[in-house]
């Protein structure tokens, strides 16, 4: 799996979305206000599922005003090429995204009131996602062999860097009460308590009747039947769904079915080593 890169601190940047200065700008000199909503994830770990969880809530659970905009571009990733223009034209409470690791993450970020919803999912999972995602993203070049994604990702050469790095650093923020993080799991499992526990998180109050409306219209048959929120929109030269679909299954577990014994077990000692300093249990490691 290989992509045009550059390494910044450490990790691991596409050419064709980033360059050292929005990257470095976004560490060293974006504003970040008191009522900022950041959807923190490692790719692949439903970034977009809770861009449109957040913006409903935001909206009460009115879907139509919601989805006025392709959500590519509903939530922008502020390190991210061309999204400063997007950006400030944004009303505020603006809802952003964010792939940044913790170390590189807007300076600004933790000195004001601002939140963070951090999204996770099994690496597994990820890591199949990706693999699939290769596919269809047209950055990706080569051979995208699946031991080959998943060296890549276990070497932390993937786009973002090293997932158990992203992880750790960002769970350094667990205990804090302007950072709020939830699993891909947990959402399949029970997604009306946990859209409840992130309206709690932010303060938002909605009664029933708008929460069973989020709910409704965040499923994966509505987001994938929706070219508001299938990545459809988007020019084939970039992404082209002709090959495989960006909302693809939505479900946890599909690594059974493509990591051999030996693979699975090579990554459960890999995890098990970089991970063992962490002392959480995540949601997935229960089922
Ligand atoms: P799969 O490839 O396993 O299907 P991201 O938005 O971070 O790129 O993550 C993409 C993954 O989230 C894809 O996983 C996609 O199908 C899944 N996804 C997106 N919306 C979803 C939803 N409403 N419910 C469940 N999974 C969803």
């Amino acid at each position: 799996m290989s992509f045009d890169h550059f390494d910044y601190k450490g990790t691991r940047f596409a050419k064709a979305a980033h360059s050292e200065d929005t990257v470095s700008y976004a560490e060293n000199e974006f504003e970040v206000f008191d009522d900022d909503i950041f959807n923190v994830t490692y790719p692949k770990s439903g970034t977009n599922w809770m861009i449109q969880i957040l913006n409903l809530i935001q909206n009460k659970g009115d879907h139509e005003k919601s989805n006025i905009l392709p959500i590519h571009i509903r939530s922008p990733w502020f390190e991210t090429l061309g999204s400063q223009e997007q950006i400030q034209k944004m009303e505020s409470p603006r809802i952003l995204s964010s792939h940044l690791p913790h170390h590189i993450f807007a300076k600004s970020f933790f000195k004001s009131k601002a939140k963070i919803v951090y999204t996770l999912r099994n690496p597994r999972d990820v890591i199949v996602s990706l693999f699939h995602f290769t596919k269809i993203l047209k950055i990706y070049k080569g051979s995208k062999e699946f031991q080959e994604v998943l060296e890549d990702f276990i070497q932390g050469n993937a786009l973002y860097g090293s997932w158990f790095d992203h992880v750790k650093g960002w769970m350094q923020m667990k205990d804090d009460s302007r950072f709020f993080f939830i699993t891909y799991e947990e959402l399949l499992q029970d997604l009306r308590g946990g859209v409840v526990r992130i309206c709690k998180f932010l303060g938002e109050d909605l009664d029933d009747a708008q929460i069973d409306l989020v709910v409704k219209h965040s499923s994966f048959k509505t987001m994938k039947d929706d070219a508001q929120t299938n990545w459809t929109q988007l020019p084939t030269d970039i992404m082209d769904q002709s090959k495989g679909s960006f909302l693809r299954k939505g479900i946890s577990g599909d690594w059974k079915k493509h990591f051999t014994v030996a693979q699975s077990e090579y990554f459960d000692k890999v995890y098990q080593e970089k991970m063992k300093d962490l002392n959480m249990n995540f949601f997935w490691e229960q089922s």
